[in-house]
This record gives structure tokens, C-alpha cells and sequence, in this order.
């Protein structure tokens, strides 16, 4: 009844005002996406309920903020959060063969990063549900707002492969905020919980991650956690050759 309830209300701001922004994608119409957004519509009313009743605004402390548990191995002996990205982009896949009943082969990645530290570390869920809901919104009007739609978060980095394959993190693109770049190698893998959610076309979510720093690393990066995974993997066929995804990536620095 809520969720209805506040889904019209958004959906016929956009219809109602012109310029419209955010728009939400037809992809939002089936089932599964309208409640990936009205949840996050919901808990964020409920947030802002609950923080009425504070008397403060909610501490931000990276140092409380708690790495989402799995089997991958523990960030390592001496060194500590630095930040906190909601990835978003897209999973590239080939078929090399041409066969389209062959298995589609991982190529790369593109995503851009949006700086969900305090998000994260104050609210988890709230970090979680709008990464759900976020894929169903338009992923350019994100690039051109430079905000993570629909919500405020602002652009804190990019990841992409290089030309060898290595995956890359630039975290230094703010002039104000720099906190260095991280070409690294995958150190553990762990299947995403079988409750994630899919993506734009029913693709299960990629697995969870635990990367590290590989020669060139700057800013004292070490490691990055991709965890709390949405979409990603590759499609059932060698059709339709890349994947929306979601993520969170913790980064850790000596
Ligand atoms: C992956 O796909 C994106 C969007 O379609 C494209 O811009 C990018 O160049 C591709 N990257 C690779 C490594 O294929
Ligand atoms: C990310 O957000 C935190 C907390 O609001 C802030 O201290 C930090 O400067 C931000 N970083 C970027 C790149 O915007
Ligand atoms: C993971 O990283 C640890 C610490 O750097 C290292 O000892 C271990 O060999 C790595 N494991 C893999 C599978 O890369």
C-alpha cells in the first residue's frame, strides 16, 4: 500500500514537471525493478523519519563502518578503510567463436564510481537499496549529472581494464580529493548470495571479490573489496554481449 502509494507520487513528479530528471527506464515497468525502487523510495522515507528524531546528524566514521561478511579472506594486518564507491557500469563479454551455444567470455569492464563513504558507514541497507534501484534509472543521465541517479552521490573515481587485462581503479579524480590509483589482481572470489539481485535481463549477480595492489598502486592503496553485487554476468546467450552492474567497492590503504 505504502510502496504504491509513494511509486505514483514519484513517477508522476517526472510525468508532471518538465524538464523530466531523473527518468526512470522502461526496464523499471517489470515487477521486479518497480520494487528495487520503491523499496529504496520507501527506506529512504523511513531514514528521513528516523532522522527527525536525532538530535545530531549521524556520526560518518570510516572506522566504523563494517566490511559486508563472506567467505573471501579478511582485509590484511595494518591496513584500514580509505573509502567506500558505489560502481556502476557495465560487464563486457565476447564470444570468440561466433557459436552462440558458446559460454560468453569476460573482457572487461567499465563502471564509474560515486562516493557512497558516508552512505555506506551510516546506512548499509539504505547504500544497498539504492544500488538496486539505481539500475533502473538511466545510466547516462548519471555521466551527465555527474551524481548517482537517484540519488545525490557525486563522482569519487572510474574503473576500467588496461590494455593487459589488468583492472584498474583511478580514485584521483576530483582536484580537490586525490587518493591515488590502483592497477591490481583478483586475490579471492566468492559466489554472490544466492538473494542478490539480478540484473536488467535476469543476469545473475558476479561474484564478490577481494583485489590487490599490483606495482604502480599510489596513495598507499592496497586492496579493494567488490562486494554487494547487482547484475553483471554474462548473459544466458552470445547475444546482447554486456551486462549492467551494481557494486560496492570498499578500498583499503596502509
Ligand atoms: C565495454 O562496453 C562499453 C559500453 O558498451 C564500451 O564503452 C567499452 O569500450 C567496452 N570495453 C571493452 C574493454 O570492451
Ligand atoms: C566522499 O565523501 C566524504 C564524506 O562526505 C568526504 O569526506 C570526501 O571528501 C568525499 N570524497 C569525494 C571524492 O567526493
Ligand atoms: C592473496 O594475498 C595474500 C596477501 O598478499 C597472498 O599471501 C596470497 O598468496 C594471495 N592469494 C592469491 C590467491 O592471490
Amino acid at each position: 500500500m505504502h510502496a504504491s502509494l509513494l511509486l505514483v507520487s514519484a513517477l508522476s513528479a517526472s510525468v508532471c514537471a518538465a524538464p523530466t530528471f531523473p527518468t526512470i527506464s522502461a526496464d523499471t515497468a517489470v515487477p521486479d525493478g518497480i520494487n528495487a525502487v520503491a523499496d529504496y523510495f520507501n527506506l529512504l522515507a523511513t531514514k528521513v523519519q528516523e532522522s527527525r528524531l536525532l538530535d545530531k546528524a549521524p556520526a560518518c566514521d570510516l572506522s566504523q563502518a563494517v566490511l559486508p561478511s563472506s567467505s573471501l579472506p579478511p582485509p590484511s594486518p595494518g591496513v584500514r578503510l580509505k573509502h567506500i564507491a558505489i560502481g556502476r557500469g557495465t560487464q563486457n563479454y565476447t564470444c570468440s567463436t561466433g557459436n552462440p551455444s558458446d559460454a560468453p567470455k569476460a573482457i572487461g569492464a567499465l563502471a564509474t564510481l560515486f562516493n557512497a563513504s558516508c552512505l555506506a558507514t551510516t546506512d548499509l541497507d539504505l547504500a544497498s537499496a539504492l544500488a538496486r534501484a539505481a539500475l533502473r534509472f538511466d545510466l547516462t543521465q548519471s555521466q551527465t549529472a555527474q551524481k548517482l541517479v537517484p540519488s545525490d552521490l557525486a563522482v569519487s573515481g572510474r574503473h576500467f581494464f588496461l590494455g593487459d587485462g589488468t583492472p584498474f581503479f583511478d580514485l584521483d579524480v576530483s582536484p580537490t580529493w586525490q587518493l591515488g590509483e590502483l592497477p591490481c589482481a583478483k586475490n579471492g572470489s566468492a559466489p554472490a548470495p544466492a538473494d542478490a539481485p539480478k540484473g536488467l535481463n535476469g543476469e545473475p549477480a558476479v561474484p564478490w571479490l577481494k583485489l590487490t595492489a599490483k606495482q604502480g598502486a599510489t596513495g598507499g592503496l592496497q586492496e579493494v573489496y567488490r562486494v554487494k553485487t547487482v547484475g553483471g554476468s554474462a548473459p544466458a546467450t552470445c547475444e546482447g554481449m554486456a551486462a549492467s552492474f551494481e557494486v560496492q567497492y570498499w578500498f583499503y590503504a596502509k
